[in-house]
């Protein structure tokens, strides 16, 4: 797809026009559309209604935005008129922005992108819209220059694009060498750095945590390291770490998972591709900002290889644990990337994404993410950013109460408490365990927004949730 800005109204097959609710202009709608008796819309929030011109050849569609409350959702009015009339576009449509505000011209922009997204790609191409061909075109309509705008919508929509991308990709595709060379093919394309540890790396360097997660996989767990920064980077500007779990597939190894909703267990490298995505944005926007953002990927598999529940085991800080459940691996791949990017790039910030309990879920749903925090003011200004970019968060406390369920006879630490109870905070009294001396620290547990139900597809998929969130952040703390 390309988006383009048109200055003048060139004839194509179908315009859309997106209204906000109470500046419905109905003067244009006649104009556009040639019919001019009454026309009833109210523009409610993702309200559609088609009309056809009476002697052009084109449909005018007129797209709802609803109010004020919706204006970070705008995005998705647009997306879902998309998805539903694609079929009916041939090569050529335009949308009618003559009457928004840029910050809405981008919502909207952005909601067009991301219809373009095909979750079906292992279907038969017969079938295909020519919406979705590289040279399908969109011409916007707008008086001030978009150039911008287009740009920055677009390269916001096609980083979640990608994340929506790979958390849908069947585990089988999806092993952790693959998301490594996407970093790297990534980072090449965008002008950022991309590294990886593979498995003889992270013996070298002691990953042991990580290591034992995978240990039962035949597809070796990575760590994937990747770097953004301007070129010329200002002394003053702070460093952030971004830290991603990547299990590409979670069975609960020997603490194995029940077979219902099993295979949407491949989404459980949420929190990583948020990163990935997150870092490619940042590079693409070339924020000046400067980021590391690590990813721990492994396979969580059942073998006679697998760790045990029992087994204690090293980890990159030096602190041992020991296993009481194998099902909760995500804790144990953060626990070392996040020593890992302490030591080793030491980041004024360090925020961590992963889709880490079910118990994130049953709190807050499929409506926020849970987030937990040592600092006041990062805590303040990720939930805000959250509101803004329809990419919402919750806040839940680190109460010092929970510590001693995680104490273990044997080991510095074990993995679970053996309770029903509170798991999102206790996991996230776990990985405050490996960063309890960094001052600036955010945990976000996204099991229940990273992936879900959605009017886009039939099954669970994707959200393409993260990069908007963190790029937000970054450049209000920077
Ligand atoms: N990947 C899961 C968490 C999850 C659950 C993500 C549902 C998305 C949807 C995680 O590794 C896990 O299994 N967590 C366990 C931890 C428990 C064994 C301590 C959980 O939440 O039940
Ligand atoms: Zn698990
Ligand atoms: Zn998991």
């Amino acid at each position: 797809m390309k988006i383009t800005q048109t200055q003048e109204l060139t004839p194509s097959e179908a315009i859309i026009l997106p209204l906000q609710k109470g500046a419905v202009d109905t003067k244009l709608i006649k104009e556009i559309s040639g019919i001019q008796s009454e026309i009833s819309f109210k523009a409610d929030f993702k309200e559609i209604k088609v009309l056809y011109h009476p002697t052009e050849n084109r449909a005018i569609y007129l797209l709802g935005l609803g109010e004020e409350k919706h204006a970070s959702k705008a995005y998705l009015a647009s997306r879902l008129l998309a998805h539903k009339h694609n079929k009916d576009w041939k090569e050529k449509i335009s949308l009618d922005c003559r009457n928004l505000d840029s910050q809405t011209i981008a919502q909207v922009i952005q909601g067009f992108k991301l219809a373009s997204y095909r979750i079906g790609r292992f279907k038969e191409e017969k079938e295909i819209a020519k919406f979705y061909s590289e040279d399908f075109n969109v011409q916007v309509i707008g008086d001030q220059s978009l150039d911008m705008t287009i740009e920055t919508s677009v390269a916001t929509a096609e980083s979640m694009i990608q994340v929506m991308k790979l958390i849908d990709a069947p585990p089988n595709e999806k092993i952790p060498e693959y998301l490594a060379d996407w970093a790297l093919a990534s980072a090449k394309k965008y002008g950022y750095q991309a590294e990886v540890l593979n498995a003889s790396d992270l013996k070298k360097e002691g990953l042991d945590a990580l290591l034992s997660v995978g240990q039962g996989s035949k597809f070796p767990p990575v760590l994937i390291k990747t770097e953004y920064k301007p070129d010329n980077l200002k002394s003053d500007t702070p460093k952030f770490g971004l830290v991603g779990k990547g299990i590409t597939f979670d069975t609960g190894g020997l603490s194995i998972k029940g077979a219902q909703n099993l295979h949407y267990m491949k989404s459980d490298m949420g929190g990583g591709a948020a990163v990935l995505g997150a870092v490619e944005l940042a590079a693409r926007l070339k924020l000046d900002i400067h980021v590391v953002g690590l990813v721990a990927c492994a396979e969580n598999a059942v073998d006679a290889d697998s760790y045990r529940p029992g087994d204690v085991i090293n980890s990159y800080s030096g602190k041992t644990i020991e296993i009481i459940d194998t099902d909760a691996e995500g804790r144990l791949v953060l626990a070392d990337a996040l020593a890992y990017i302490k030591k080793n790039y030491s980041p004024e910030y360090i925020i961590d994404l992963a889709t880490l309990t079910g118990s994130a879920v049953m709190s807050l749903g499929y409506s926020a993410g849970a987030l937990f925090s040592n600092d006041d003011h990062l805590a303040d200004t990720i939930s805000e950013c959250g509101f803004t970019v329809d990419e919402r968060v919750w806040r839940m406390p680190l109460f010092e109460d929970f510590e001693t369920d995680l104490e273990s006879d044997i080991a510095d630490v074990r993995n679970f408490s053996g309770k029903p109870l509170a798991g999102a905070i206790t996991a996230a009294k776990f990985l405050e365990f490996f960063v309890k001396d960094h001052p600036k620290w955010a945990h976000l547990d996204i099991a229940g927004v990273a992936f879900g139900d959605s009017e886009f597809s039939k099954m669970k998929s994707a959200k393409g949730y993260g990069p908007r969130l963190l790029v937000e952040v970054m450049k209000k703390l920077k």
